[in-house]
């Protein structure tokens, strides 16, 4: 273990150009604290990762910061607002958007088409003028043609537009996820297990485009997941939760080796 690697216990704040601020968040449930005052920060321009055993409330984090749950207590700063019991809509609005541990099934519609109402449905507007009255909305809905077209070829599912979305497999799914979730056009991508179930070839491809949108979209990527040699090899640095509360934060190399992160995934549930 080297301690000279981790320079704090806790969230580490002390961050150049933070896109996202995480402050004393809580959330209970309960009896349970799922958020036990989590603090941490996200560089601009990062992929960072977070991990912890199941249950640590790295969801809940998500959950929190996308407004999806309003919290006990803390704040959610992005860039320089405040965004702390906004809705999820208007946080996406702001440029922030997650994507769900469970893919939502998104019954009778064609890929393309989850890809057409996915802004709208982050907006929480209803899809009908879209739909009806074509005339007000063509100039808008060209430009959502457009970027579902460059974002089927961006993921390489352009062949898989106009099939139905319930036939898809598990890593499909995972791949339309990620599309939507780029209709917005978000600065910071909240990304909750991307290659859970995955074949490892997919994994990789999945991997190469989390990369790329980083690199050359120049999307700042908070990303869940439980395979460390993929999270390790995209993400650093690699933020621990443990208990609802941020264990350490550093190195891939640094967290792999620290003995709080080892007893944590020993005294958690096994997986
Ligand atoms: N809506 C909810 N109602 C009640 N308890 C909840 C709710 N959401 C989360 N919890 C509890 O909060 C704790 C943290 O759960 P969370 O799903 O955030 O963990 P996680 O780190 O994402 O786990 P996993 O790795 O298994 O996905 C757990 O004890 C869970 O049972
Ligand atoms: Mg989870």
């Amino acid at each position: 273990m080297n301690e000279s690697e981790l320079d704090y216990e806790g969230g580490d704040l002390q961050k150049e150009d933070p896109l996202l601020r995480v402050e004393d968040l809580r959330k209970t449930f309960g009896g349970v604290v799922a958020a036990d005052d989590a603090t941490f920060a996200v560089e601009r321009g990062s992929i960072t990762g977070l991990i912890g055993p199941n249950g640590a409330g790295k969801s809940t984090l998500f959950n929190l910061i996308s407004g999806f749950y309003e919290p006990d207590g803390g704040a959610v700063y992005l860039g320089d607002e405040e965004i702390t019991g906004m809705r999820p809509d208007q946080i996406a609005q702001k440029g922030l958007i997650r994507t769900f541990q469970t893919p939502r099934k998104l019954e009778g519609m064609t890929v393309r088409e989850s890809l057409l109402v996915a802004p709208a449905g982050q907006r929480g507007e209803s899809l009908l003028p879209l739909w009806t009255s074509p005339s007000s909305v063509t100039a808008q809905e060209d430009e959502l043609l457009d970027r579902a077209e460059d974002l089927l070829s961006f993921f390489e599912i352009d062949h898989l537009a106009t099939e139905p979305s319930p036939e898809l497999s598990g890593g499909q799914l995972k791949l339309v996820e990620l599309a939507r979730a780029m209709m917005t056009d978000p600065d910071v991508l909240l990304l909750d297990e991307p290659v859970a179930g995955v074949n490892p070839v997919l994994e990789e491809k999945l991997a190469e485009h989390i990369r790329r949108l980083n690199e050359e979209q120049g999307v700042t990527v908070l990303l869940i997941e439980h395979d460390m040699e993929f999270i390790m090899d995209l993400a650093d640095p690699i933020v621990v939760l443990d208990q609802g509360r941020v264990l350490v934060e550093g190195t891939p190399e640094a967290v792999r080796t620290d003995d709080r992160v080892v007893d944590a995934y020993l005294g958690g549930v096994a997986e």
